[in-house]
């Protein structure tokens, strides 16, 4: 892997309680942009997730008993280690999952701040005194670690997802177990080595990399010494998922799919609109959840923003993510790519039309044109699915409720934006829209001070922000009485 400057940072096993753990079998690591086989990493099972969890469940209570400020230390040191590694993290990054290297190393930094975040954030667990029902009662609330955390993460953001999950539950006391997503297992492993280097103890993060998503999947959701399971993928697989973790009554946390509205009103400013419609339509390939699904535009604004950005999209770079200027990355398989194709020719065959891009990129195998589809309505295959690829599919509307109740039609509610300057306008849309999180004249979201997380089927739970701790403690409550005597 001669673009990675510190080769130490180059893993291709399993950590588990501080161990680096080689099984017999090796599974390849692809470079989407080539097909090439960038590394062959030991194929962990369900033993070794097993040991991990034993590997967790030893670690906690030491890891628990630290103050917040000893735990911060550590922390510090791990986020102060990814920031200087960000290059080689980035390349590491770019190889196995694809995206621009300039995106990678934004995403390195991204994930970083969650882990500065929640290293202060865990100084602030606050509880509360409550007034007692009676003259010799005094109501005591107090926050605690909920105890081992199990976490299975995804391929599209191969850093970030990890560092969302783990530094909240570090930084709440908790010991931590992922298994990352074995498309792009190096991304993980490598944050597991800075995590040794920066102090972190063994068996207070532990990283599983298998193919065997299911048998790993039972053992992180249903073990007994799993006190609770996160996890960031797709919907269909969340529900499987909280099924399972049903069988041990665990707190769980989903962060699901999504199908992001952006709303463009009369009286937005269009030139700002198409930019962030740009953004949040193309990148990562469109492979992100918060990614606009559908873009909604007002009659009187319609041809103005679909000239402009069409325009925009046009100045896209194709390309392998290590060429300078590329925008616009490969999906992460081919298979992928044939998922968004039939999305688009079925919306085509529905009675819309193609206005730039519409097929595989000549490129490679798993890179695909940046899309624009015009004449979509609500009801067309590449509105009503999460469409995870390079495709804006444009419909508009005529009123704002008829914009609003299009926008909350869908069994999705992570993210949505919308571009008005209109005051009131702006509350009445903010507040009508059902999503989790809501851009307002704004396409980037995302980041480690906000909540983010969604409603419906995209999900519970929140990371990032003040209230991210909440779902790695729980709360418990000391009634003191017989203050009287
Ligand atoms: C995701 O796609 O799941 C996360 C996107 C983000 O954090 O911005």
């Amino acid at each position: 892997m001669q673009q990675v400057n510190d080769s130490g940072l180059v893993k291709l096993s399993s950590y588990i309680d501080g161990q680096w753990l080689e099984a017999s079998a090796r599974f390849d690591v692809i470079n989407p942009a080539n097909g090439q086989v960038v590394a062959q990493v030991s194929n962990a099972g369900i033993e070794e997730t097993e040991a991990a969890i034993l590997a967790a469940k030893k670690a906690l209570p030491a890891w628990s008993k630290k103050s917040a400020n000893e735990r911060a230390v550590i922390m510090r040191r791990w986020f102060n280690l990814m920031m200087e590694s960000q290059d080689d993290l980035g390349r590491i990054l770019t190889l196995e999952q694809g995206k621009p290297l300039a995106e990678a190393k934004g995403e390195i930094a991204y994930g970083a701040a969650f882990i500065d975040w929640f290293a202060e954030e865990g100084k602030r667990v606050y509880g509360d005194t409550i007034p007692g029902p009676a003259t010799d009662k005094r109501i005591i609330v107090i926050k605690q670690p909920v105890g081992v955390v199990a976490s299975i993460t995804p391929w599209n953001f191969p850093n970030a997802m990890i560092a969302r999950k783990a530094a909240a539950a570090l930084a709440a006391g908790c010991t931590f177990v992922v298994r990352p997503s074995p498309i792009t297992p190096l991304s993980a492993l490598a944050m597991a080595e800075l995590a040794e280097r920066a102090g972190v103890p063994a068996g207070v993060l532990n990283v599983v990399v298998g193919e065997d998503a299911v048998g790993m999947g039972k053992v992180l959701t249903q073990h007994p010494d799993v006190a609770k399971f996160t996890f960031t993928g797709s919907t269909a697989v969340g529900k499987i998922l909280m099924t399972q973790a049903a069988s041990t009554v665990k707190k769980v946390s989903m962060e699901l799919g999504g199908n992001a509205p952006f709303i463009v009103f009369d009286d937005a400013d269009i030139d700002a609109a198409v930019q962030g419609a740009l953004i949040s339509k193309y990148r990562n390939a469109g492979q992100t959840c918060v990614c606009t699904n559908r873009i909604l535009l007002q009659q009187g604004i319609a041809q103005e923003f679909t000239d402009k950005f069409a325009s925009a999209v046009a100045g896209l770079k194709v390309g392998d993510g290590f060429t300078d200027g590329t925008n616009v990355g490969p999906m992460i398989t081919s298979q992928a790519v044939d998922g968004v194709h039939k999305l688009v020719e079925e919306t085509i065959a529905a009675g819309a039309k193609v206005i730039a891009g519409g097929k595989r990129s000549t490129v490679g195998a798993n890179f695909y044109e940046p899309t624009i589809v015009i004449g979509v309505t609500n009801d067309m295959p590449l509105a009503s699915n999460e469409i995870f690829g390079p495709v804006a599919p444009i419909i508009t509307f005529e009123t704002e409720e008829e914009a609003i109740a299009l926008a909350n039609d869908t069994e999705y509610g992570l993210a949505a934006y919308f571009y008005s300057r209109d005051i009131g306008r702006v509350w009445r849309v903010g507040e009508g829209l059902e999503f989790g999180m809501v851009g307002v004249n704004e396409g980037i979201i995302s980041n480690a001070a906000a909540p983010f997380g969604g409603v419906k089927q995209s999900g519970n739970g929140r990371e990032g922000s003040k209230y991210g701790l909440d779902d790695y403690m729980e709360i418990k409550y000391l009634c003191m009485g017989g203050l009287d005597r």
